[in-house]
């Protein structure tokens, strides 16, 4: 071997070496879980349990913990959410899908509630609606509609009076409308004439043989009886 050869091998070994050690041969075997994830898995469990005793209801898994005006914080007292508040919760649960989060309805399908007389108009054939449902040819302002309004009394789909009459409620005093409170008494006295009809109601239907109008509230009839603000020029 000439000198110059042997130096060049050599300096290919030394690139080789390092090389070498670089990948080890991949081994069978267990490896132990590292102990930092440990302590968070139990840490984790521990939050989870924290978390079920604080919000799970009181003794034991309560299911008021599931009731719209539930704080698992309130010892007895149990916290009073107004009408319009409940209705506007019940609201996008229940209506808003068909309605539409601005009262608007869609177009040739689903009528709107902003400025809708029937929303406005005599609680009775609102409540009639409600709780037996419509279909037929209905028009509601100024456009005709003909579909299926479902019912939510219980032939239906069984809400509670107090959450009709917060509904109702919302309706008729969210976006620019301005009609008298729905009380959940006025349901309750509705509820007890309609719940056992099993046949939704017609546009023509719903409007025959009302009763007199509840009497409105105090603070409405105050309004009312208000001056008229002038109109800004
Ligand atoms: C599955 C869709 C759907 C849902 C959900 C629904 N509605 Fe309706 N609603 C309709 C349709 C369709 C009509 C028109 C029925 C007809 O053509 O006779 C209607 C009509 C009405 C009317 C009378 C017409 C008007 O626009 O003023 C009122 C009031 C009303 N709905 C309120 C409600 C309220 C409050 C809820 C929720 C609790 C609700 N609707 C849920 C589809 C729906």
């Amino acid at each position: 071997m000439s000198d110059e050869q042997h130096t060049k091998d050599s300096g290919e070994q030394d690139l080789h070496d390092p090389l070498k050690f670089e990948n080890e041969e991949p081994s069978t075997g267990d490896s132990p879980i590292p102990i930092f994830l440990l302590f968070l898995l139990a840490g984790l469990c521990f939050w989870g349990g924290v978390y079920l005793v604080q919000f799970g209801g009181e003794s034991g898994f309560s299911k008021e913990a599931y009731t719209l005006d539930y704080d698992p914080h309130a010892d007895v007292v149990i916290v009073q959410v107004s009408l319009f508040d409940r209705g506007a919760k019940v609201y996008q649960a229940q209506c808003a899908a068909c309605h539409q989060g601005t009262g608007l309805g869609v177009a040739g399908v689903y009528p709107p509630l902003a400025a809708s007389g029937w929303v406005t108009g005599h609680q009775e054939s609102l409540a009639r609606i409600l709780i037996n449902g419509l279909n037929g040819p209905i028009e509601v302002v100024g456009k005709s509609y003909n579909g299926n309004m479902p019912a939510f009394g219980p032939n239906g789909l069984n809400l509670k009076p107090l959450d009709i009459a917060g509904v109702l409620t919302y309706i008729r005093q969210e976006w620019g409308n301005e009609a008298s409170e729905f009380t959940e008494a006025t349901m309750n006295s509705y509820m007890d004439q309609y719940a056992s009809r099993a046949t939704p109601w017609t546009a023509e239907e719903v409007v025959l043989d009302l009763g007199p109008e509840p009497v409105a509230d105090a603070s409405v009839a105050v309004e009312a009886g208000a001056p008229v603000p002038e109109a800004a020029h």
